[in-house]
Parts: C-alpha cells; sequence; structure tokens
C-alpha cells in the first residue's frame, strides 16, 4: 500500500512593475528556461509549478503572472481572488520599480486577504541582481527594516538570469502558506 498524500493547492500572486522580471522568474522555476528577449504580459498568465515537500506531501503552485500594466486597471480585485500567497518583484537596477512597491503592498492588502481575515503573506524579490554593481549591494540591509515596517514575510536578491535564489524564495513562501492553513 502506498502512503497517503497529502496535497496542497496554493494560488500565488506574482506582481510588480513592466519589466521587473516576474514572466522570467516564473519561466526559470517552472520550465528552467531563460530569455533576455521582453514581451510584455498582457493582462494575466498562468503556470503551474508541482513539488514534492516532504514524503508525503505535495504542493501544487498556481502561479499568476499578473502584467505590470495592471496597477493601472481594474482587474487586479478578480485576480487576487483567493489568492493564499504573493511576490512582489522589483528591479534592483531602476528605483521607480521599488518606488512602487508599497503601492502595490497596499494594492494586495486592500483586495484580497485569507478566510482567516489575516493578510497573505507576501515576499519581496529584488529581482536581476546579476546587475548589482559591486558597492551597491551594501544598500541591501536596508531591506531587512523595510520589510518588517511594511509586513513583508522576508525578501530575496533574485536573478532569473543566473537562477539565483527562486528556488529559495518560493520554498519560503510555500512554508509561510502551509503554516497559515
Ligand atoms: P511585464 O510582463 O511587462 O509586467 O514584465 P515582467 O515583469 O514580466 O518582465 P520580464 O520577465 O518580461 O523581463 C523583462 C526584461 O528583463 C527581459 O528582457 C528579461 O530578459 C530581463 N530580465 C528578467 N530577469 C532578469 C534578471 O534576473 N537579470 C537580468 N539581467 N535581466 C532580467
Ligand atoms: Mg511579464
Amino acid at each position: 500500500m502506498g502512503t497517503p498524500l497529502t496535497e496542497h493547492l496554493c494560488k500565488v500572486l506574482v506582481v510588480g512593475d513592466l519589466g521587473v522580471g516576474k514572466t522570467s522568474i516564473i519561466q526559470r522555476y517552472v520550465h528552467k528556461v531563460y530569455s533576455q528577449h521582453y514581451r510584455a504580459t498582457i493582462g494575466v498568465d498562468f503556470a503551474l509549478k508541482v513539488l514534492k515537500w516532504g514524503p508525503e506531501t505535495v504542493v501544487r503552485l498556481q502561479l499568476w503572472d499578473i502584467a505590470g500594466q495592471e496597477r493601472f486597471g481594474n482587474m487586479t480585485r478578480l485576480y487576487y481572488r483567493d489568492a493564499v500567497g504573493a511576490f512582489i518583484v522589483f528591479d534592483v537596477t531602476r528605483a521607480s520599480t521599488f518606488e512602487a512597491v508599497p503601492r502595490w503592498k497596499d494594492d494586495l492588502d486592500s483586495k484580497v486577504s485569507l478566510h482567516s481575515g489575516k493578510p497573505i503573506p507576501i515576499i519581496l524579490l529584488a529581482n536581476k541582481c546579476d546587475q548589482l554593481l559591486e558597492g551597491l549591494g551594501t544598500d541591501l540591509p536596508r531591506l531587512d527594516h523595510f520589510c518588517r515596517d511594511n509586513g513583508f514575510s522576508g525578501w530575496f536578491e533574485t536573478s532569473a538570469k543566473d537562477n539565483l535564489n527562486i528556488e529559495e524564495a518560493a520554498s519560503c513562501l510555500i512554508k509561510n502558506m502551509i503554516a497559515n492553513e
């Protein structure tokens, strides 16, 4: 007889400004590919990642890749429905994309929460860290404070290009989501 499997189905949102690398992160994580060619997402795309999480547990991550331009649209309330976790992504080479992070956070917090009423766990991704010039990296510890002050569950420096920290960030979000169940 096989061991009974526990399955967790998690709807996860991936948001952040135009061109920060949301689609690239998902493509890297789910399909193990990377392209330097930029094609803006229109509306929303989907990807499914199935992971073994311990010997008897399977996690199915339904990733909602939401176009950066949707922050100015009125569809996000619909897209956010029933999500149990999120990544907010910014581009370390463009300050304006970091300045938009609180706006994405407010958009999420005002439109989605868990059935318990608690906010969904959100992880901040500082993407394109392969582009960070040496010396700029010393600024990143500030993100510890920023995340604590703004109610993020954590943050990671990521690179879709170099495949850095994407699996780690996903594991951190999964831990938080499972703890909420
Ligand atoms: P929208 O769909 O318009 O919201 O953009 P997006 O956030 O999905 O960005 P996308 O993944 O399409 O990436 C935008 C551009 O940044 C592409 O040219 C990618 O190749 C590039 N890019 C993404 N991730 C990285 C990274 O980690 N490092 C570098 N150097 N470039 C990256
Ligand atoms: Mg995209």
